[in-house]
């Protein structure tokens, strides 16, 4: 059956939607269903999400700061653009892009480091309704020009290079190699940060410094209807290809504006630092949308947690005097492996407020963030959600939840979660543990897959007729917390990051010596998951050894960095079924070493090999 909102709902989310600024009012709340998967909010209603963002706040906060930027090297001068301020740069960014010949509708791709000019061009295409599509730094070229391909970008925006803690990423060039023969992109436009040598191409490449003065100080808003696209981001799915997510205005405005005052309970003049980088879905809803449209100041920091030592974090709290630090499990891991000598020796005194997101967090990284950050004074809430609900679903609310380590918690209001059994039915009992989906559609739900709509369908609302799928597993207590246990799909998490193992397998296969390969998850005491790669090579491989390098330089180049593979474990086959399919399900085990769980071999195709996958096994040193 198609569940509708409950009348609370819908009073519930008008109300919301009432508090924001509209060029006109919607006509219908809501419309569609997860059956036919076609979800529209506030139908009728023009707005644009800019003027929510920044004009409505020149009157009373034109003075106030809106983005402090800390670069990556402390030994810079922090910068801060107030509120007027961000105005007018996005005002002139956003003429730049229409002297260039973005028109609404247009997609424009990101491809930076993190710094204010990333942001105000994000809100500058929103300003002028142009997609916005960014791609995290640390993807390969190739796979930046999948997406672009994919998403028929006509603009891209770069840096030269970006500082990442003690290492340049070469971005122009890396455009450059994506670029190579691609029809669709008209302009690059390059920023200058670190000064490097770049090529430019007459006619295509421009600086933004010549461009930008040019640029007139005031462009007006567009009127966007509320069901016009806003951005494009891509995550990966169970399958090889990214999946482009759509989301829309009006409906990511309102939920995304209203959780950010709600989860992290939000006063005027608190400092919020989010520390995700804006080429994911944390960076776009909670460092840059949710702030701003509440008038807060948002913290934009450049580096990594550990440059240039392992106390960086914390002395940007200090600097910054921080209120609200909203990070991942992975980064406090990372830092947690330094001792809490270190956090040890600042007080923090403005802290009020600690935020977890990305994976669940293990009660040991949660009560060390609590103790040694937040000095057991400030509520820590664990965040639940996903690139494709736009915002927060399940979480705390600081300071009124109850909090208890690895519970994200209860689903926000106007949240309706479902647990639902292996037979695909909902599981009404209050204490359950099953996959979990959400039976009532929320306004920041992405809207489709760029250009693949029934993929969109296929991957979150065929599972279970009438739900949306999030492809996680939870267990639901008996005061209603939720406890989130992972992907219960082909999908890893590897610091945060999501990927799917086929997309992991489709370029280790690419190696000509490669005969197949199966990629699974591996515990980590840092990244939370870690990728264990067995692989199947031809008879041509003598050397172990420089197959594995190829292997992983390979996929760095095919994918990027952040899918290199931890370990790499070179077989003669694959435990398979009689029909020829893998079962990753026994390598999984093997890898969490649950060998007595891996339940009967016997059928399989090849059973003596699972042995001997064991046997050779190899570890994290
Ligand atoms: C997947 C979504 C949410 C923005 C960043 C990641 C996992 C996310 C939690 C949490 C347990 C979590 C889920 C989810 N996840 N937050 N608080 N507890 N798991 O967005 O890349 O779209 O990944 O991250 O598995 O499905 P994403």
């Amino acid at each position: 059956m198609p569940t509708l909102l409950s009348n609370e709902q819908s009073d519930y989310w008008s109300q919301v939607a009432q508090s924001f600024v509209w060029r006109k009012k919607w006509e219908k709340l809501q419309t569609g269903d997860f059956h036919k998967a076609n979800v529209e909010w506030f139908v009728g209603g023009e707005l644009n999400i800019t003027e929510n963002c920044l004009d409505r706040h020149l009157e009373d906060r034109r003075q106030k700061k809106a983005l402090i930027f800390e670069p990556n090297n402390p030994n810079e001068l922090a910068s801060f653009l107030t509120y007027g301020e961000l105005h007018i740069s996005v005002c002139c960014f956003a003429n730049l892009l229409l002297n260039r010949g973005i028109k609404k509708g247009d997609v424009v791709c990101f491809y930076m480091g993190m710094t204010p000019e990333l942001m105000i061009g994000i809100l500058a295409c929103a300003r002028i309704g142009a997609i916005f599509s960014v791609v995290f730094g640390g993807f390969s070229p190739l796979s930046l020009r999948g997406r672009l391909e994919d998403s028929n970008a006509k603009m891209i925006i770069t840096h030269d290079g970006g500082f990442r803690g003690d290492k340049i990423v070469p971005l122009k060039q890396m455009v450059d190699e994506a670029i190579v023969d691609l029809e669709s992109i008209k302009t690059v436009l390059v920023v200058k940060r670190t000064l490097q040598e770049i090529s430019m191409k007459q006619g295509r490449d421009y600086y933004y410094d010549a461009l930008i003065k040019d640029a007139e100080l005031y462009c007006p808003a567009v009127t966007m209807k509320s069901e016009d696209p806003l951005f494009i981001l891509y995550t990966s799915g169970s399958t090889g290809k990214p999946k482009g997510l759509l989301h829309t205005t009006a409906g990511y405005m309102v939920h995304v504006g209203k959780s950010f005052k709600d989860v992290f309970q939000y006063k005027e003049n608190d400092i919020f630092w989010c520390t995700a980088d804006i080429g994911w879905i944390t960076g776009h809803s909670y460092m840059t949308f949710g702030p701003l449209l509440n008038g807060a100041t948002t913290v934009m920091f450049e580096g990594i947690p550990t440059y240039p030592t392992p106390a960086r974090f914390w002395e940007v709290v200090e600097k910054h005097q921080v209120t609200h630090l909203y990070t991942a499990p992975t980064a406090i891991r990372s830092l947690e492996k330094f001792g809490h000598e270190i956090p040890e020796k600042f007080k923090m005194k403005s802290l009020k407020v600690l935020g977890s997101v990305g994976e669940p967090i293990n009660d040991e990284a949660w009560l060390w963030y609590h103790k040694y950050v937040g000095k057991e004074r400030c509520p820590l809430v664990d965040t639940w959600w996903q690139t494709e609900t736009g915002g927060i679903l399940i979480s705390a609310l600081a300071g009124i939840t109850e909090l208890k380590p690895g519970y994200a918690s209860l689903p926000l209001e106007g949240i309706e979660p479902a647990l639902m059994n292996e037979q695909g039915v909902e599981i009404k009992d209050l204490v359950a543990s099953g996959n979990l989906c959400l039976k009532t559609p929320w306004p920041s739900l992405a809207r489709t897959i760029y250009g693949d709509h029934e993929r969109f369908i296929q991957t979150y609302f065929t599972t279970y007729p009438g739900y949306y799928f999030t492809g996680d597993g939870a267990r639901r207590e008996a005061n209603g917390f939720y406890r989130i246990t992972g992907r219960v799909d082909d999908v890893i998490n590897v610091s945060g990051h999501r990927l799917g193992t086929a997309e992991v397998e489709e370029a280790i296969n690419e190696h000509v010596d490669i005969v197949e390969s199966a990629v699974v998850g591996l515990p980590h005491p840092v990244k939370g998951q870690g990728i264990y790669a067995f692989v199947v090579p031809t008879n041509n491989v003598v050397d172990s050894e420089k197959l594995e390098k190829e292997i992983r330089d390979l996929v760095v180049k095919i994918i990027g960095p952040i899918a290199r593979p931890d370990l790499i474990q070179v077989v003669d086959g694959l435990p398979k079924t009689r029909s020829g399919k893998i079962m990753r399900r026994i390598l999984r085990k093997i890898v969490e070493n649950e060998i007595e769980n891996i339940g009967d071999t016997s059928t399989l195709l090849n059973p003596e090999i699972v042995e001997i996958i064991i046997k050779t096994k190899k570890s994290l040193s």
